[in-house]
């Protein structure tokens, strides 16, 4: 799989309809959370995407039984047995820390390494630490190597977060819906799959309150059965494909998934000119007429604009009339496609925090690289818009978060290739 390229020939709109994929960054966390959960687990719409493949590792090497059948992931976590987590598993994905709340809430104790995961800046784990300590963990850190125990148990308490992140709040969760007694989360993670984790935990029996608001209120209780899930769609594949019809200058429709999920990006699609159409559960977007910058865009936490969208928001506005100017505010290094960008003609400048694009006329097919995971998809968007032939290499990168991207852009009568 390693070494494989996209081929893509830009200059034809793309029109068509895909069915958007189940969130890669709600599958995870409820992959995770299935630990918690004594009885077989059946999560439907699950994305078939290198980072739940790794999830199932993990999960088989702690003594579940994981298996897919189409987008159906069945677990049984009857045998978990074992509650240490190999580093080369470790290393696989940044979400990989999630299970030290899962298993602590397990089983009272694991032990792990940092985790791996797209190098967007440091990405430090002190909150997911200083908060689990707070629920009673003992946890010891020495190169790179992560022992945690509970031996009085998990109790509840109150957790303020200096900063929302996504992974300790819900790192926090795990935890704390089996501990004694109430845990309280303010300045808790807003993302829309925080709210779809807390759902799938109430259905297998926890007693979580605002999920998706600042503060979270989880009652533990005894222990979790097991339930049957849907995962909601990915939000962050809907903005990559927008992306790819702005680029492209087409219209397509993306079935099964609502337009209030994407409240936080689609305005933004809407201010460069595009017609944004919202139906029960699809979204038709046109960019056949001339587009101009959206101005200024600064990425927050939710309900701000999703710094995963930057990418993609990126490489549509290349060619939109006008000047546009990014602030990163989420991660430290989040602009390492723009070199791939620049070399298809792109004119972009980066400065500390921010960047500025000025739009062109036309982009170029060119030999590019895969960076990170949002950043090669952004990468494909571009090629679809630009004059020739571009070859994306190191695309394991996006095949972390979309099942198929050559299938969808296919669909979506693009000229793309995996070779
Ligand atoms: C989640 O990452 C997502 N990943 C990311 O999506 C997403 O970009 C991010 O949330 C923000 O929305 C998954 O859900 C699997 P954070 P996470 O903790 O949990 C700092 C993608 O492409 N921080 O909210 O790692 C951190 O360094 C991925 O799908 C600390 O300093 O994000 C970052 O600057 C990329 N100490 C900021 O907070 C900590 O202990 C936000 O991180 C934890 C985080």
């Amino acid at each position: 799989m390693s070494g494989q390229k996209l081929i893509i020939k830009g200059g034809k709109p793309l029109n068509g309809e895909i069915k958007i994929q189940g969130a890669k960054n709600s599958a995870l966390p409820i992959i995770a959370a299935s630990l918690l959960c004594s009885g077989k687990v059946t999560l439907k719409n699950c994305p078939r995407i290198s980072d739940t493949y790794a999830s199932c590792r993990i999960l088989s090497h702690l003594g579940c039984r994981c298996s897919f059948s189409e987008n159906t992931l069945l677990i049984d976590t009857e045998n978990l047995c074992c509650t240490h987590i190999p580093d080369e598993l470790m290393q696989e994905m940044r979400s990989s820390i999630i299970y030290m709340g899962a298993l602590l809430g397990a089983k009272g104790k694991c032990s792990l390494s940092f985790p791996g995961g797209c190098q967007l800046g440091p990405r430090p784990i002190d909150m997911h630490i200083q908060s689990l300590k707070k629920l009673g963990a003992d946890i010891k850190e020495e190169h790179g190597e992560i022992e945690c125990t509970a031996l009085s148990g998990i109790s509840g308490t109150k957790i303020t977060l200096g900063y929302p992140s996504v992974g300790t709040t819900e790192n926090i969760m795990l935890c704390a819906v089996t501990a004694k007694g109430k845990t309280v989360i303010t300045n808790a993670a807003r993302e829309p799959e925080i709210a779809d984790l807390s759902a799938f935990l109430n259905k297998c029996g926890a007693k979580i309150k605002g999920a998706g608001s600042g503060t979270v209120v989880i009652n533990g209780v005894k222990e979790l059965h097991g339930c049957e899930y849907s995962i909601m769609p990915d939000r962050i594949a809907a903005a990559t494909y927008i992306s790819a019809a702005v680029c492209s200058r087409g219209e397509i429709a993306l079935k099964g998934i609502e337009a209030s999920l994407c409240e936080s990006f689609l305005s933004v699609y809407e201010q460069m000119g595009c017609g944004i159409y919202a139906f029960d559960d699809s979204i038709y977007v046109n960019a056949e007429k001339k587009l101009h910058s959206p101005g200024k865009i600064m990425t927050l936490p939710h309900p701000g604009f999703p710094t995963d969208a930057q990418p993609a928001v990126m490489a549509a506005v290349c060619r939109t009339d006008g000047i546009t100017i990014f602030e990163e505010t989420v991660f430290e290094d989040r602009y390492r496609h723009v070199d791939a960008l620049v070399k298809m003609g792109a004119d972009i400048k980066v400065v500390g925090k921010a960047a500025v694009v000025t739009g062109q006329k036309t982009l170029y097919g060119a030999k590019v690289a895969a960076s990170d995971l949002r950043g090669g998809a952004a990468l494909t968007a571009a090629a679809l818009g630009a004059e020739g032939i571009t070859e994306i290499s190191k695309i394991c990168y996006i095949d972390r978060g979309y099942e198929s991207i050559e299938r969808d852009i296919s669909l979506l009568g693009g000229d793309i290739k995996r070779k």
